[in-house]
C-alpha cells in the first residue's frame, strides 16, 4: 500500500497536468513547498447572518422548532437539500441554500489566543479589535488551569459578540494541541508544550470547555476544533513539507505521545470538532485515515456522536497531491469523506464530490451524514433560535468589559519564566534610574503576538512599558534577529555606558519560527550573542530576555558571569511589555516553568527531526522530550526560579504508601467522576513555606518515575500533576494538594495499550525533587485503554 502510494506520487510529480495546484497554474511541488496555495473561495470573508426562523422560508420547518431534538432538527434541514446543495455546503466557505433562506456560513474562524479571521471593522468605534492573549506556550507555563479556562471563555464571549453582528462564526479552529516534540517546529509556539500526555491533555480540557461553555453544555458557546489530528509537528524541516510528509510512528508512540491529548479533547472535554492534519501517518493521509477518524476517534474515544471533522485547509486536495494516496481529486474527495472528514477547508469537496458521485464512489447518504453532523452543531449553537438564544445578547460592551479584566496581562505575568538570577539581582533595585533597552525585541509591538493574531486594542512594547514605569530609557536596537552586521553595536554599547542597568530583549520571532517555517538549528540567530557578550563587558549589570516560542540554546548566557539574570518571555501578547517590566521591577513575582526543554545546540543536528521515535535508539537519536532524552539539557522541562525561597515539607501520611491496583479500580467512584482512569488514587500533599523575603506565587510539577513497573526501557520520568498557588507572603505557609489520577500512572506497551503496572514508583516534586515519595502499586496489572489494531477501511486509489 505504501509502495503503491509512493509510486503514484512519482507519477503525479512527472505529470504537471495532474498536479495543478490549488490556485496555481504552474507546477508546485507540495512535497517540498510547505504552504498551500489556497483559492480565494477558501479564504473568503463573509458578512454572516442568522437564518430568519420567524419570517423566512424555513419558519415552519422542524429545524426552526427550538423545542425539538437538535439532531432531528439538523436532519430535517439537510433532507431539504438537493444533492448539489449538499455538496456545495461541504466546504468551509459554505454558500448556504438561498432558496431556503439559509445564509452563507464561514467555518474557518481562528481562536488560538484571541479572535483571528474575524471581520474586524477598520473604522468607527466598535468591532475594531479583540483581546490578544499571549501565545499558548507562554500561558501554559503559568501552570494555572483556571487561567486557561478563563482565556478560552473570554475568547468565546468576544467571538459570540462578533458573531452576533456577522463578523465571526460560531466555531473556532482551536486549540492546537500537538505535542511540541522537536524544538525546531515553527508552530510549537501555538501549543501547550512538549508534555502531550498530561499537560497538553489538561490544556485541551480547559481550553475546549472554556470555548464551548462547559462540558457538553445544552447551549454551546463556541464549537472548538481540536487540531491537528495526528502526528503533525513539522512544517518544512529539511525540505520536507508538512503537506506531503509521511510520519512513521509506532503504535506505542501514537498511543503514548501523538494522540492522548486528542483522546482527552474527545472523551473528556467533548470537543465538537476535530481537524485532520496535512501529513500522513504510516502511509495514510490523516484526512483519509479511517483508523484515525473512525476507529480511534468515534469507536474508541467517545467522540460526541454528531461532532464533525474538518480538514486542515486543503488537506483533502493533498490526499491526491502530493500524497498520491488518491490518483485524482474526485478520488481524494471520496476517500476523505468516507474515512470521516465532514467539512473540507478547501474546494475539493464542493468541486469534485459531484464527480465522485457519478463515479459511484460515494452516496448521497454519506454526504448527508457529514452535513447532519455539521448542522447539528449549528443547531446546538443556537444558529436557528433567533434573538432569544443563549448568547445572542452579547455585544460590543462585552468585548470591552472582558478585555478590561486584563487577563492577557495576567497570563503574561504568570507565564514568564526566570531562568537565572545571580545573587538575586532581580527584581531591579529601587535605586535603578536609567536603563539601556537593547535588542530586536526591545521595541516589539506586533512581534508580541506571535502568529494567528487579529487586531488588538493596543500593543504595549517593552520600550513603552519602561517609559511608563518612569525609567530613563536609553533605547538602541543594536542588531536584528538574524543580522550579521555590527553597525548597531556602537550605539548599543554607548547606551549601556550611559545607564545603570542593561536589559537586552531578543531571541527569535516569527521571522525564524512560523507556520510553514521550521528551524534547522536552535542557536541564537545572527550576531545577538556577540552583542550580548560585548554588553556584558561594559561593566554594567545585564539582564537578558530570551523571547519567542521555541527555545534557543542559552548555555553561554547561563555560564557567563556577566549575565546577571535570564528570563524566557515567549510571545506575551498585547500587554507584554508591561508584564515584562512588572516582573523586572518586582511589582509582580515570576512563577512560570518551562513547558519545553531547552536543549543544547548539538541536539538539533544530531538526528533528523523527521524521526518520530520518542525513545532513544542507542545511535543518533538520544531520545525526545524530557521523558526520554538521555543528554543534558541546558534548562530542563519544568525549570523555573522564584524571587524568594520556598521550603517544601511532605505530609507524613504520604511516606511509603502502598496500593492494590484492583482495589483502586473496584472502589466506588467518587461523585463527579465518570471515567475511572481520572479518579485520583492519592493526593500529593505538602506544606509550602515562603522562607525568603519576597512575596511570591508558587508553581509545582509532580513527576513519576519507576525502574521496575512494566517493561524496559523506562522513561526518565513523566508528569502526573501540576498546580499554581497564589501569592505566599514571607513567613507564610500554604498547603499544596495535587491529586494524582490513577490513569496518569499508566505506561504504554508496544501494542499501544495503556496499562497500570504493579511496581515501585517515586513521585517527585519539581525538577529539584525537593520531595520524593515512594509509592508501591501491588496486584495484577490493569489495562485502562485497549489500543485497536491499525487497519484502514479506505484503501489507496
Ligand atoms: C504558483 O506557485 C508558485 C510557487 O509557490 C509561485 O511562485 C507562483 O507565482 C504561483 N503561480 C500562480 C499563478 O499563482
Ligand atoms: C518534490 O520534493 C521532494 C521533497 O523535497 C523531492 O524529493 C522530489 O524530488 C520533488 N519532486 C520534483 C518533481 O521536483
Ligand atoms: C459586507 O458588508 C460591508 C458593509 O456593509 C460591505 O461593504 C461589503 O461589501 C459586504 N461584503 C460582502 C462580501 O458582502
Ligand atoms: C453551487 O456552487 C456553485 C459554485 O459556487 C454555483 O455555481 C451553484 O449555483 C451552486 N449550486 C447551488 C444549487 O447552490
Ligand atoms: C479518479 O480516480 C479513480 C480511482 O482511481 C478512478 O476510478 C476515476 O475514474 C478517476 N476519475 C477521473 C475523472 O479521472
Ligand atoms: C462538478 O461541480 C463543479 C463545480 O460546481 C463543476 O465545475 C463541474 O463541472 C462538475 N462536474 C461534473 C462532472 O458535473
Ligand atoms: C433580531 O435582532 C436584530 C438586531 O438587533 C434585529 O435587526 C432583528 O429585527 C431582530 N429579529 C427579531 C425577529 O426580533
Ligand atoms: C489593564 O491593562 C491596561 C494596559 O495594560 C492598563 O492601562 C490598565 O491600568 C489595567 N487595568 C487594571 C485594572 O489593571
Ligand atoms: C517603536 O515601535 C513603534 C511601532 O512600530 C514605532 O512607531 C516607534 O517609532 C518605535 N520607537 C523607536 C524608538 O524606534
Ligand atoms: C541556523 O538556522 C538559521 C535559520 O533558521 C540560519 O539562518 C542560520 O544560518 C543557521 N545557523 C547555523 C549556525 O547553522
Ligand atoms: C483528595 O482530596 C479531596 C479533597 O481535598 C478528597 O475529596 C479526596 O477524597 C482525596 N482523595 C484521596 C485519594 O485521598
Ligand atoms: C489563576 O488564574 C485565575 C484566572 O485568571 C486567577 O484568578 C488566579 O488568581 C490564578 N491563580 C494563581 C494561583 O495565580
Amino acid at each position: 500500500m505504501v509502495n503503491a502510494a509512493q509510486c503514484i506520487t512519482v507519477l503525479g510529480a512527472m505529470l504537471p497536468s495532474l498536479a495543478l495546484a490549488q490556485d496555481n497554474q504552474t507546477y508546485v511541488n507540495y512535497s517540498s513547498q510547505a504552504q498551500p496555495d489556497l483559492f480565494p473561495e477558501t479564504l473568503a470573508t463573509f458578512n454572516l447572518s442568522f437564518p430568519d426562523c420567524d419570517n423566512g422560508p424555513l419558519k415552519n420547518k422542524l429545524v426552526c422548532s427550538s423545542s425539538a431534538d437538535y439532531v432531528e432538527r439538523a436532519e430535517a434541514l439537510v433532507s431539504l437539500f438537493t444533492l448539489e446543495e449538499l455538496i456545495n455546503n461541504t466546504q468551509n466557505s459554505g454558500p448556504g441554500v438561498p432558496r431556503l433562506g439559509l445564509p452563507p456560513y464561514q467555518v474557518w474562524s481562528e481562536a488560538l489566543h484571541g479572535l483571528d479571521r474575524a471581520n474586524v471593522a477598520t473604522s468607527g468605534d466598535k468591532w475594531t479589535w479583540a483581546t490578544s492573549f499571549p501565545m499558548p506556550i507562554l500561558s501554559t507555563a503559568a501552570l494555572n488551569r483556571t487561567l486557561i479556562n478563563q482565556i478560552a471563555s473570554i475568547i468565546a464571549t468576544q467571538a459570540r459578540a462578533f458573531s452576533n453582528v456577522g463578523r465571526y462564526g460560531l466555531d473556532g479552529y482551536a486549540p492546537n494541541i500537538n505535542g511540541f516534540r522537536t524544538p525546531l517546529w515553527g508552530r510549537g509556539q501555538e501549543t501547550p508544550g512538549e508534555d502531550a500526555g498530561f499537560l497538553s491533555a489538561s490544556y485541551a480540557y480547559e481550553y475546549i470547555t472554556g470555548l464551548q461553555g462547559g462540558v457538553d453544555p445544552d447551549h454551546l458557546k463556541i464549537a472548538a476544533t481540536a487540531k491537528h489530528f495526528a502526528g503533525y509537528d513539522l512544517e518544512s524541516w529539511g525540505g520536507n513539507s508538512r503537506l506531503g510528509f509521511d510520519a512513521i510512528i509506532t503504535q506505542q508512540d501514537l498511543s503514548e505521545y501523538y494522540t492522548p491529548q486528542f483522546l482527552a479533547a474527545s472523551r473528556y472535554a467533548k470537543a465538537r470538532s476535530v481537524m485532520c492534519s496535512y501529513n500522513s501517518v504510516n502511509g495514510v493521509p490523516s484526512c483519509s485515515n479511517s483508523f484515525f477518524l473512525q476507529t480511534l476517534l468515534r469507536d474508541s474515544w467517545d467522540f460526541t456522536e454528531y461532532g464533525y471533522v474538518s480538514s486542515d485547509c486543503d488537506a483533502v486536495y493533498n490526499v491526491f497531491n502530493p500524497h498520491g494516496y488518491a490518483s485524482n481529486e474526485s478520488a481524494a474527495a471520496a476517500d476523505a469523506l468516507r474515512a470521516g472528514t465532514d467539512i473540507d477547508c478547501g474546494q475539493t469537496f464542493p468541486w469534485y464530490l459531484n464527480e465522485s458521485f457519478i463515479e459511484g464512489s460515494i452516496t448521497r447518504g454519506e454526504v448527508e451524514r457529514s452535513l447532519v453532523r455539521f448542522y447539528s452543531n449549528l443547531v446546538k449553537l443556537g444558529y436557528f433560535d433567533g434573538n432569544q438564544s443563549e448568547y445572542r445578547h452579547l455585544e460590543w460592551d462585552d468585548v470591552v468589559t472582558t478585555d478590561a479584566w486584563n487577563i492577557s496581562y495576567e497570563a503574561a505575568v504568570e507565564g514568564i519564566v526566570l531562568l537565572k538570577n545571580e545573587k538575586n539581582f532581580l527584581p531591579l533595585s529601587k535605586n535603578t534610574r536609567s536603563i539601556a533597552l537593547i535588542g530586536p525585541w526591545a521595541n516589539a509591538t506586533t512581534q508580541l503576538q506571535g502568529n494567528y493574531y487579529g487586531t488588538p486594542p493596543y500593543l504595549i512594547s517593552p520600550l513603552q512599558a519602561a517609559i511608563d514605569a518612569d525609567y530613563v530609557v536609553n533605547y538602541a536596537l543594536g542588531t536584528n534577529i538574524s543580522d550579521t552586521s555590527t553597525a548597531g553595536f556602537a550605539d548599543a554599547l554607548a547606551a549601556a555606558k550611559r545607564s545603570d542597568v542593561v536589559i537586552y530583549l531578543g531571541g527569535i520571532d516569527n521571522t525564524i519560527e512560523a507556520e510553514g517555517l521550521d528551524r534547522m538549528n536552535i542557536t541564537w540567530p545572527g550576531n545577538q550573542l556577540e552583542l550580548i557578550r560585548q554588553l556584558g563587558e561594559s561593566g554594567k549589570p545585564l539582564v537578558v530576555l530570551q523571547m519567542g516560542g521555541g527555545q534557543v540554546d542559552s548555555s553561554s548566557l547561563k555560564k557567563n558571569s556577566k549575565v546577571d539574570a535570564l528570563l524566557w518571555g515567549g510571545y506575551p501578547g498585547q500587554s507584554g511589555g508591561r508584564a515584562i517590566f512588572d516582573i523586572l521591577s518586582g511589582k509582580r513575582a515570576p512563577a512560570g516553568r518551562l513547558v519545553s526543554t531547552q536543549y543544547p545546540a548539538e541536539y538539533a543536528t544530531q538526528f533528523p527531526a523527521t524521526d518520530m521515535n520518542l525513545r532513544p535508539n542507542g545511535a543518533s537519536n538520544p531520545g525526545q522530550t524530557y521523558i526520554w532524552y538521555t543528554g543534558q539539557p541546558v534548562y530542563e522541562f519544568g525549570y523555573g526560579l522564584f524571587y524568594t525561597k520556598f521550603e517544601e515539607t511532605v505530609h507524613r501520611s504520604l511516606l511509603s504508601s502502598s496500593f492494590d491496583i484492583s482495589d483502586i479500580f473496584t472502589a466506588p467512584r467518587p461523585a463527579g467522576y465518570e471515567h475511572g482512569e481520572l479518579v485520583p488514587f492519592l493526593n500529593f500533599t505538602a506544606t509550602i513555606k515562603n522562607t525568603g523575603h519576597t512575596a511570591s506565587p508558587y508553581s509545582a510539577m509532580l513527576f513519576a518515575n519507576t525502574s521496575n513497573a512494566g517493561a524496559a526501557p523506562y522513561p526518565n520520568k513523566w508528569l502526573v500533576g501540576f498546580d499554581r498557588l497564589a501569592t505566599i507572603e514571607p513567613g507564610q505557609s500554604v498547603n499544596l494538594v495535587i491529586p494524582v489520577p490513577i490513569g496518569a500512572m499508566a505506561r504504554v506497551d508496544e501494542n499501544g495499550n495503556k496499562i497500570v503496572y504493579p511496581g515501585d514508583y517515586q513521585l517527585a516534586l519539581n525538577v529539584e525533587r525537593s520531595i520524593v515519595v515512594d509509592v508501591r502499586l501491588t496486584g495484577d496489572a490493569v489495562t485502562i485503554e485497549h489500543w485497536p489494531r491499525e487497519k484502514q477501511e479506505i484503501e489507496s486509489d
